[in-house]
């Protein structure tokens, strides 16, 4: 065997035997998704889809052949980057071919060696990720504890960034965002929000959490992401003009890559056309989040949340393994969450509530959860 082979083989021998070994698979199409970030419908809708053929027209290149600041732009992007900053009431807006992307190039380009960034430990790995390219001091504190962050924020060095999400990734719980913002006016924090989990979701037309609480002005970036609610793929930065411009003299992962197709940039302006002309899915899934709230209840072992993401504890990612594999063998697509992604004893059921979950399909899962909850 050669070094590389023998190198590779030894770490994933050792993860295999952690028992924390990924694969790659296949979505079953005969379980019903409870997994997928498709909390709208908007990925599988065959009407948008139809939509978004027409508007991209057969004319379009097949790339974007180069970067923004090279090839790649259009009058295209810019429209959509219009668009967008009057959805989310910004003075301008930046596309990124991810939410990974656009997170990385905020935080990689924004804090200075000297400056602090703190984030809530429950950060999505994009936002760590980032922090972790910037030349900043990087603090965590408790997820969504004002107070730790207040002691924090007293020995913070330099400009202070504050990370949080608006729905976190794991617990679907949301960032107390308006006491957030307030305590970082009195520390001259700026805040970086990822509504990766909230946009097409929360808010007018889908705008997200920071425009439905009136706080879009107080908040120094905001990022929007089109993989989960839009149904899409692809992300943009909200700001100042001031903001947009500085990533585009500064922020390597914006500069340095492919601009984004314009079939993708057609694809986002349709999705949020789409979504305004049927906002009624907003309602019909807080629906089918209230029937599964009420449902688990009296679970001790879920996580407190309102959103589309819910979670049930079951702690050991043996166990997590099991159980998740009982419920797949019910015909329910819920996936296991181990830790390290979690902290070990938090290991996890994600369960992702759709407009396309019926009330027999959630009641069928929560009758499940329960005698997971209780067994005989
Ligand atoms: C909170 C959060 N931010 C950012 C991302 C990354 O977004 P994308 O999938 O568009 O790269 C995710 C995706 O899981 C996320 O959950």
């Amino acid at each position: 065997m050669n070094t590389l082979e023998a190198l590779l083989k030894k770490r994933l021998d050792d993860r295999t035997e952690m028992g924390l070994l990924r694969t790659l698979r296949h979505n079953d199409p005969h379980l019903i998704d409870f997994t997928s970030n498709d909390y709208l419908g908007l990925a599988r809708s065959t009407t948008l889809a139809e939509r978004i053929h027409e508007h991209v027209g057969p004319s379009q290149p097949n790339g974007a052949t180069g970067s923004r600041l090279l090839s790649g732009n259009s009058p295209q992007h810019e429209a959509v980057e219009k668009k967008l900053a009057h959805l989310f009431k910004s003075e301008s807006a930046l596309l990124f071919g991810s939410g990974y992307n656009a997170n990385l190039a905020v935080l990689s380009a924004l804090p200075q060696r000297g400056d602090t960034i703190l984030y809530d430990e429950l950060s999505h790995a994009s936002l760590k990720d980032g922090a972790r390219l910037s030349l900043a001091k990087r603090l965590n504190f408790k997820h969504n504890d004002l107070h730790d962050l207040a002691s924090k924020l007293k020995h913070a060095q330099g400009q202070v960034f504050i990370v949080v999400e608006s729905i976190y990734s794991m617990d679907g719980d949301q960032c107390p965002l308006a006491e957030l913002v307030d305590l970082a006016e009195k520390h001259h924090a700026i805040v970086v929000l990822d509504e990766a989990h909230s946009t097409g979701v929360v808010g007018l037309d889908g705008s997200g959490l920071a425009v439905s609480l009136g706080l879009e002005d107080r908040i120094g970036v905001r990022v929007y992401t089109f993989g989960k609610a839009m149904g899409l793929h692809g992300a943009c930065v909200a700001g100042s003009k001031t903001l947009m411009h500085y990533i585009v003299n500064f922020s390597r992962p914006f500069i340095y890559t492919t601009a984004m197709p314009l079939q993708q940039v057609a694809a986002i302006d349709c999705a949020f056309d789409y979504l305004k002309e049927n906002i009624q899915l907003q309602q019909v899934l807080r629906e089918k989040i209230s029937l599964y709230v009420k449902a688990v209840e009296g679970l001790a072992e879920r996580t407190i949340s309102h959103s589309a993401i819910q979670t049930l504890i079951v702690p050991g990612n043996d166990n997590i393994r099991r159980v998740a594999g009982q419920l797949q063998g019910k015909g329910y697509d819920v996936r296991p969450i181990l830790s390290p992604t979690v902290p070990a004893g938090l290991e996890r059921l994600r369960i992702c509530l759709h407009t396309y979950n019926t009330g027999e399909q959630i009641l069928g899962l929560t009758e499940e959860l329960k005698k997971l909850s209780s067994p005989e």
